[in-house]
C-alpha cells in the first residue's frame, strides 16, 4: 500500500504541474490573505485554495506581482458555483480542473488599478482593461455613480493597500456553464465506477460567512 500511496503522489504531482505549467495564479496580496474582507471572503478563499495547490508542486509565486484590481463574485454566487447535491470541479484535484480554477480564478484578475475615482470610467463606452487571462473587462459609471463591470453591477467596493476589490453579484463570461459541465463530468465518473467519492473531491459546504479563512 505504501508504493501506491508514493505512485499517487507522483500522479498527483505531474497532473499538477502540467496544469500549472500551463496557466499560474499570481500571489494573494498579504494583506487579503490575513484579513479578508468578509464581502469577498469566498472568492478570496478559492483563490488561496488553488495558490496552496500550486505551492505543493513547488511552484514558486516569487517572479509575480499580486494583481492590483480584484473583481470578486460575491460569496453566494461562489458557493452556489456548483449545485450542492454533485462533488465540485472547484475541489478537485484532477489536473483539467485545477487549470479549470486557476483560469476561472484569473478572469477576476488585473494587474493594474483601476480606481472607483477614475474619470475614464464615466466614458461613454466605459473603460476596457484587460485580465490576466487577456480578456476584455470594461467598468463604466452611469451619472448617478454606479459602476457596472461588463454589466454586472458592483454591489461592494473595498480599498485595501495598494489593492481594489470590486464585488459583483454574478460570475463573468460562461464560468456558471463551465463548472456545471465539470460538476457533471464528476458526477457521472462516481456514478460509472460506483465507488465513494475521494476525500479530494468531497463538496465541502460553504463556509459560514461570518467566520475568517
Ligand atoms: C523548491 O524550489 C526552490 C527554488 O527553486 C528550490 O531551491 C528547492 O530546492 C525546491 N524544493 C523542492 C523540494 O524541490
Ligand atoms: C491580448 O489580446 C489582444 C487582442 O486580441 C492582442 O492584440 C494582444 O496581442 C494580446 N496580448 C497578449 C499578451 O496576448
Ligand atoms: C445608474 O444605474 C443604477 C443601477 O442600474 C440605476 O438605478 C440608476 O437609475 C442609473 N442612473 C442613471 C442616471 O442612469
Ligand atoms: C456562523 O458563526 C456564527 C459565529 O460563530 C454563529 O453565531 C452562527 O450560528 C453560525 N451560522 C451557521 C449557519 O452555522
Amino acid at each position: 500500500m505504501a508504493s501506491l500511496t508514493v505512485l499517487g503522489k507522483v500522479l498527483l504531482a505531474t497532473l499538477l504541474a502540467a496544469a500549472a505549467a500551463a496557466v499560474q495564479l499570481p500571489p494573494l496580496p498579504q494583506a487579503l490573505q490575513q484579513t479578508p474582507p468578509p464581502a469577498a471572503e469566498q472568492f478570496l478563499d478559492l483563490w488561496h485554495r488553488s495558490m496552496v495547490e500550486q505551492q505543493r508542486i513547488n511552484f514558486t509565486m516569487d517572479n509575480q506581482e499580486a494583481p492590483k484590481t480584484i473583481i470578486s463574485p460575491s460569496n453566494h454566487v461562489v458557493t452556489n458555483f456548483a449545485p450542492q447535491d454533485v462533488p465540485s470541479p472547484l475541489y478537485s484535484l484532477q489536473g483539467r480542473f485545477v487549470e479549470l480554477k486557476t483560469k476561472l480564478v484569473r478572469d477576476y484578475l488585473v494587474a493594474d488599478l483601476v480606481e472607483p475615482e477614475d474619470k475614464n470610467l464615466l466614458n461613454p463606452d466605459g473603460f476596457a482593461v484587460r485580465n490576466l487571462n487577456n480578456k476584455t473587462i470594461v467598468f463604466e459609471k452611469n451619472a448617478t455613480g454606479t459602476v457596472t463591470i461588463n454589466d454586472f453591477p458592483v454591489v461592494n467596493m473595498i480599498s485595501v493597500e495598494d489593492a481594489q476589490i470590486y464585488v459583483i453579484d454574478g460570475a463573468l463570461f460562461d464560468h456558471m456553464e463551465q463548472v456545471a459541465e465539470g460538476s457533471r463530468a464528476l458526477f457521472d465518473e462516481h456514478s460509472a465506477f460506483d465507488a465513494p467519492m475521494p476525500q479530494d473531491e468531497r463538496r465541502f459546504g460553504p463556509k459560514n460567512s461570518t467566520e475568517n479563512i
